[in-house]
């Protein structure tokens, strides 16, 4: 038994070709991806890290320039980069979308639903309008999404779907984020539900929860006193004792959309520095 082990080794060693002959094969290589919501902030930097990693990346969101400025560093990464102006609460736009993909790339093996919005209101204050304006881009929107794409996947018999839900869905009392809460708590159940229907076609469903991160969402339409109050207490509430980043969010969502996580399903992973007030 010892001797033959003996053997096997050298040859295993000779078959493997040394470091210097190995490229480094990024961790999406040849995957192509949609990102909806990835003209700025969290899912520019998804764009951007998937490019990094070897996806070709269709960007689809609302402002025409703000995909094609990631377009281009897509590009520039050298991988393929489809911009397509898409409002993701529009069935159609959404089909069309999908549609344009297909015929660039032939195949759609990851879905990061990122895109979202919200409209900070007093509860009484909150109107109709507020609350189904929010309710259509961070849960239909992303609904729509996932049933457009699931056909092809299902087809492939591959797919990652990752969808963006945030610290918001906890539970917890966010004052002015009334519409915002109930649609991320309803996104973690919803990504608990597709795992389910889409997992025995090869298909893994999972969430990320973002705690609070440095992009225009979190600090619009607010003083620099504010925006500078609610970074002091929010580097407070983190065990690490930082604000969070794109890139941090980044990094999981990639980890997600990768076959490191094909045994992953149905979870939403918080990346939040560690919110004590979630422990
Ligand atoms: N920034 C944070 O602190 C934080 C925390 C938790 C969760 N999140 C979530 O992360 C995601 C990204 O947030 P962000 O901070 O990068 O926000 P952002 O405002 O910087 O970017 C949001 C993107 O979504 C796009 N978008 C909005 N409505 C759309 C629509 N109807 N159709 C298509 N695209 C649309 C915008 O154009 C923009 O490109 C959101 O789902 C948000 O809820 C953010």
């Amino acid at each position: 038994m010892r001797g033959n082990r003996e053997r096997m080794w050298p040859e295993f060693l000779e078959a493997t070709p040394s470091s210097k002959e190995t490229m480094y094969m990024g961790r999406l290589e040849g995957k192509v991806a949609i990102v909806t919501g990835a003209g700025r902030g969290i899912g520019a930097e998804i764009a951007r890290t998937f490019a990094r990693e070897g996806a070709d990346v269709v960007l689809a969101s609302l402002i025409r320039e703000e995909i094609d400025q990631v377009a281009e560093e897509v590009r520039h990464a050298g991988r393929a980069a489809l911009p397509v102006q898409t409002d993701i609460t529009v069935k159609v736009e959404i089909a069309i979308m999908v549609q344009r993909t297909h015929e660039e790339f032939g195949k759609i093996d990851i879905l990061v639903n990122n895109a979202g919005t919200i409209r900070p209101a007093d509860f009484l204050e909150t109107t109709e309008e507020d609350w189904d304006a929010i309710q259509a881009v961070d849960l239909k929107g992303l609904f729509l999404c996932t049933q457009a794409v699931a056909p092809h996947m299902i087809r492939q018999r591959y797919g990652k779907i990752v969808n963006v839900s945030s610290m918001a869905a906890n539970g917890w009392y966010m004052p002015g984020y009334a519409s915002y809460c109930a649609a991320k708590a309803a996104v973690n159940n919803l990504t608990k539900y597709t795992a389910r229907e889409l997992g025995e076609y090869g298909i893994n469903v999972n969430a990320v929860a973002p705690g609070e991160i440095l992009t225009a969402l979190t600090y619009q339409g607010q003083s620099t006193e504010e925006v500078e109050k609610k970074l002091k207490n929010s580097r407070a509430m983190t065990m690490v004792k930082r604000i969070g980043e794109p890139k941090d969010v980044a990094s999981l969502v990639l980890f997600l959309a990768s076959d490191e996580s094909t045994f992953i399903a149905g979870e939403t992973i918080s990346v939040d520095g560690g919110r004590i007030d979630r422990m």
